[in-house]
């Protein structure tokens, strides 16, 4: 797969170190929600490009959100409206939103929200009867106007910052109230939503964010221990059902 040139289209600053950034979508891309995109606006030094899911799209654009933490997110935040930049995608499985129906709890962590946004407003348009969003925050709070604007209830968990329940986003959830459970974030959130699925026995998808190389299958940066053996991340994930998932516990 190789990349393509996309102009950026607008570049928010949302908190102290999450932005939001928009771009052109190019002709005949297919997005499904949970997929992600390789990018890259850098050349030299930094070679490898960095996988960033998708936090909403329409017709004519692709929006990110990303929070800098190293070299290759420092650079995504020097650009500025009509600059240029790589991208390779949509990549990955993303979430099988036609099977999904009925009560769902999307559940994200930190940067594990933002692909959750999409997913949301692909479920309403599907004809899930309820979508609720479970948001875990470690201070600063992001993307709520957007999931308030699509989810039927929003509930927020904060574990410094003022807003919110104190604590946990799995204090927050009673997985028997749902016929499904989406997740994506830190893995210890995740393996603790999947137990908490396990015990009551409600279905559950996990977006598996692991470190990734090339994103495209060839590198096995990615691999995930699965039932099934080790499985890609970038290529038989992200997503990955509860049940395929090995949890130390
Ligand atoms: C499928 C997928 C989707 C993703 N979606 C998003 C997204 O929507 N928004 C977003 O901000 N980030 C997302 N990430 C994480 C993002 O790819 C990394 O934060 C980014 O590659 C870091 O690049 P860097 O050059 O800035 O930092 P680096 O210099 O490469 O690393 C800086 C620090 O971040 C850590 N890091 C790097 N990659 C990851 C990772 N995958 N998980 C946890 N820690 C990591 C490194 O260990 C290091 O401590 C996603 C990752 C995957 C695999
Ligand atoms: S990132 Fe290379 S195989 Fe997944």
């Amino acid at each position: 797969m190789i990349y393509t040139t996309v102009k950026v289209l607008s570049q928010k600053k949302l908190a102290s170190d999450i932005y939001q950034l928009e771009v052109t979508r190019p002709a005949d891309t297919e997005i499904k929600p949970g997929q992600f995109f390789m990018l890259k606006a850098w050349s030299g030094e930094l070679t490898l490009m960095r996988p960033i899911s998708v936090f909403r799209t329409d017709e004519a654009s692709i929006s990110f959100m990303y929070r800098k933490v190293g070299q290759g997110t420092e650079r995504l935040t020097h650009l500025r409206k009509g600059s240029s930049m790589q991208i390779m995608g949509a990549l990955g499985n993303g979430f099988p939103i036609e099977k999904i129906k009925g009560k769902v709890a999307l559940v994200g962590g930190g940067i594990g929200i933002p692909p959750l946004y999409e997913t949301a407003r692909a479920l309403r348009s599907c004809g899930a009867k309820q979508v609720d969003a479970y948001l875990g925050y470690k201070k600063e709070l992001f993307a709520i106007d957007d999931f308030a604007a699509v989810a039927d209830n929003v509930f927020i968990a904060n574990e410094q910052g003022k807003e919110g329940y104190h604590g946990f986003v799995t204090d927050l959830l009673h997985t028997e109230d749902y016929d499904y459970v989406l997740t994506c974030g830190p893995e210890i959130m995740m393996m603790k939503v999947l137990r908490m699925c396990r015990e009551k026995k409600v279905t559950c998808y996990l977006s598996m964010e692991r470190h990734m190389g090339c994103g495209i299958g060839a590198c096995l940066v990615c691999s995930c221990k699965t039932v099934n053996g080790m499985k890609r991340a970038c290529k038989d994930g992200p997503v990955f059902a509860g049940e395929e998932i090995q949890t130390e516990n």
